[in-house]
């Protein structure tokens, strides 16, 4: 089969580019032609002094440079774009997804799908967009179909149907906080990082959300301590040409990671309270974690269950460890109060798809040390008789604020 020209390739996007739908284009991934110091760059139309203009947003590792240029003189930066190479270049309209692939052998592929959903990037207004399901099926999606969810023409697969229901939830939550937040806001990207990443279904799905579906720069971090899912994870993300996105394996909280925003999708057991201590420590303005299995506390409370009013509660064992899963909840969300965040607990998704279905939401900005809040953390351990283990995780600072 033919392979495209770069010229044949200038004219398909300048064609897609200059078209009165064409809602975005997005290059990204490795390249493969001259070296750049943009990781990818985001193409859009905008109105300039009342005038249809095409901005051209360059996202390096540090900064963000963006050009606007009339919609007949975008050759030029056109040409620069394919002769970095880029490995993807995806291009949405209201009708049409084009999807431009270039392989590490420079074999060219270019798909194309309908529409079926308005795209969020075309849908206009930031509060249609908010509205909208983040990752809509039906859809092809180059993204979902890299993680295994959907097949190349949208469907998504039975045996993944929890996992996308997972992650639209997750990114509408997301989506509502960064309202809140004024993360859309700030003069730099925004610094996500996902705690527990494991095969990173949900940090490549956040950073595809962030960056092309709401046109929000954001890098991405994903941490495991699986080096066999992080190996995995780095390879989807290459597969995805997911520029600004990177992988550590390492325990969540054993570096110093910059956050604005911090994710936790089922990390297990302690390791959703280490998330919760990696917020507070990189004074993240946004946390948002679905815990997963308790066991700390299921152990301690056992131990103490031997009298008193709880004892015919705590005496069997699924009840002592549903009793265990709202206790270690609720001493983290009042923990994350005593640190200063607005914080509420409130159902992720429906038990069908999860039965680990609640989600812990922080915002930064309340005063830390409330007295009333401290007292009632006391009470709470006074009573359970068990010290929680994100006591021990947000460590001193914290034994600070409730010994006051
Ligand atoms: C149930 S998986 C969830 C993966 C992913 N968040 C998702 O929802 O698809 C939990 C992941 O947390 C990782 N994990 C558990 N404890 C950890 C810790 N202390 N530090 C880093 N990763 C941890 C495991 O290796 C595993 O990949």
């Amino acid at each position: 089969m033919h392979n495209p020209t770069r010229a044949e390739l200038h004219a398909l996007l300048k064609d897609a580019i200059s078209g009165p739908d064409f809602a975005r284009a997005t290059f990204a991934g490795a390249a493969r032609g001259a070296s750049t110091e943009w990781v990818r760059v985001v193409v859009r139309p905008v109105e300039v002094r009342g005038a249809r203009h095409v901005q051209f947003a360059y996202h390096g590792a540090k900064k963000v440079l963006t050009k606007n240029f009339e919609p007949d003189a975008i050759d030029d930066p056109l040409d620069e774009l394919l002769l970095i190479g880029f490995a993807g270049v995806h291009v949405s309209a209201r009708a049409e997804e084009l999807d431009i692939r270039t392989s590490r052998k420079g074999r060219v592929h270019i798909g194309r799908s309908r529409a079926q959903v308005h795209s969020a990037a075309a849908a206009g207004t930031e509060h249609n967009r908010a509205k909208d399901v983040p990752l809509p099926e039906g859809r092809a999606s180059h993204l979902l179909e890299v993680l295994g969810i959907s097949t190349a023409d949208g469907t998504v697969r039975p045996t993944m149907r929890a996992k996308f229901t997972q992650i639209n939830e997750f990114l509408k939550h997301l989506s509502h906080a960064l309202d809140d937040t004024e993360l859309a806001r700030l003069n730099r990207p925004v610094e996500l990082l996902d705690c527990g990443c494991g095969l990173s279904y949900l940090t490549l799905a956040a950073h595809h959300y962030l960056n092309d579906v709401r046109g929000i720069p954001a890098r991405v971090v994903g941490v495991d301590v699986n080096d066999e899912v992080i190996r995995k994870s780095m390879e989807r993300a290459e597969r995805a040409a997911a520029g600004s996105v990177e992988f550590a394996c390492r325990r969540i909280g054993t570096a110093d990671v910059p956050a604005d925003v911090v994710i936790a999708l089922h990390a297990c057991d302690t390791a959703t309270d280490d998330a919760i201590a990696q917020a507070v420590r990189s004074d993240a303005r946004l946390l948002l974690c679905v815990p997963c299995c308790h066991h700390d506390l299921n152990r301690a409370l056992g131990a103490s269950a031997g009298d008193g009013v709880l004892r015919p509660v705590l005496r069997h064992g699924i009840l002592l460890q549903r009793t265990a899963d709202l206790i270690t909840d609720a001493f983290r969300a009042l923990a994350l109060r005593i640190c200063g965040y607005r914080t509420d607990v409130v159902e992720f998704v429906a038990t069908e798809h999860t039965p680990r279905n609640l989600m812990i939401r922080a915002v930064r900005g309340a005063p830390a040390g409330d007295a009333a809040h401290v007292a009632e953390y006391q009470e709470m351990k006074r009573f359970w008789r068990v010290t929680p283990y994100i006591e021990k995780a947000l460590g001193e600072p914290f034994q600070q604020l409730v010994r006051a």
